[in-house]
């Protein structure tokens, strides 16, 4: 084991905690009752951060740690990882990129699919008895051959798309501009053209400060009383009072959501809403995909402190 010590923020399963313990010395900030002693006690020695994708590293954490090179973070997304402080320290940042791509474009389509279909509800018409006591189940909406728009035609939003293709949806998309590897699918520049032309809309861009609430009041309300919004990016790329007003209303048809505000305490009044699929940001969650995501972070971080180039840095 090297004497290089590291910030851990969040759990792991076992097969990297082992790796990890192997190499460095972690310590455990998730499990510190008072974070601040723990910073204090232990900050001035560490080296690098291992972070995970929803949790990041805020400026603070940054601060509190003047020997940091190196932030590895288990998930393709960083927009928790404040960048502007890493980079005034000239502090390395890398992510997972790729390796959960298709997992996560799997689970949105696993989730148009089940608030479409109703196969939870169905489930629990079995379960519960409902169906030899109630007869049939009610009937749902069709998905194939149906409108779909993807907002942010980036790897996930293209892995979406093609497996959109293949329901024989009519497909369109927003991104900062044409793509060329977008064949016949239609681009439309403006979010709330977007909407308006789909029954389905895929939020699956990059979250950044410019990002934020792209999904705003007139988006949703484009996307009108039949249609359903899908997230699989960030909570922070919708604007989430005003999609709980739309689903509450019923402006907005329904909702499939992988993530939220404050998560894992979201806002109550999802709890109470029957047209909208919860789930627990579990997207990239298949023991295949995590496991190479947590070699990446693993390769990361070796090979910044043995000098080597980074495998998949961000900054
Ligand atoms: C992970 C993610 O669930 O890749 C991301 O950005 O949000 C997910 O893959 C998360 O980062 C795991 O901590």
């Amino acid at each position: 084991m090297s004497q290089i010590e590291l910030l851990q923020v969040g759990p792991y399963p076992s097969w990297d905690q082992e790796r990890l313990d192997a190499h460095f010395i972690m310590h455990r900030y998730f499990e510190a009752a008072d974070k601040a002693a723990f910073l204090a006690e232990h900050g001035a020695n560490i080296r690098g951060i291992a972070t995970r994708g929803e949790i990041g590293a805020n400026r603070a954490m940054i601060e509190a740690l003047p020997k940091l090179e190196v932030i590895s973070v288990y998930g393709v997304g960083f927009d928790a990882v404040d960048i502007a402080a890493a980079r005034e320290r000239g502090i390395r940042v890398t992510n997972t990129p790729d390796v959960l791509t298709k997992d996560v474009a799997d689970l949105g389509i696993a989730m148009m699919l089940a608030q479409a279909r109703g196969v939870i509800g169905g489930e629990t018409w079995v379960r519960s008895g409902d169906w030899a006591k109630n007869g049939l189940y009610p009937l749902k909406s069709r998905v194939h051959g149906k409108r779909a728009g993807v907002l942010g035609l980036g790897r996930i939003g293209y892995e979406v798309a093609k497996r959109l293709a293949g329901f024989d949806m009519d497909i369109a998309y927003s991104d900062t501009g044409e793509k060329d590897f977008a064949g016949d699918w239609t681009f439309l520049a403006d979010p709330v053209e977007l909407a308006a032309r789909s029954d389905f809309l895929f939020v699956t861009l990059a979250a950044s400060a410019e990002t934020r609430h792209i999904v705003g009041r007139k988006v949703i309300e484009a996307l009108g009383p039949e249609g359903m919004l899908v997230n699989i990016s960030r909570a922070s790329n919708i604007d989430e009072a005003a999609l709980l007003d739309a689903l509450e209303s019923k402006a907005l048809g329904s909702a499939a959501l992988d993530v939220f505000e404050g998560e894992p305490n979201l806002n109550p009044r999802f709890l109470t809403l029957d047209n909208v699929l919860l789930q627990p940001h579990m997207a990239s969650g298949t023991v295949e995909t995590r496991k190479a995501m947590g070699q990446l972070v693993f390769d990361n971080l070796s090979a910044h402190f043995a000098g080597k180039p980074l495998p998949t840095p961000v900054l």
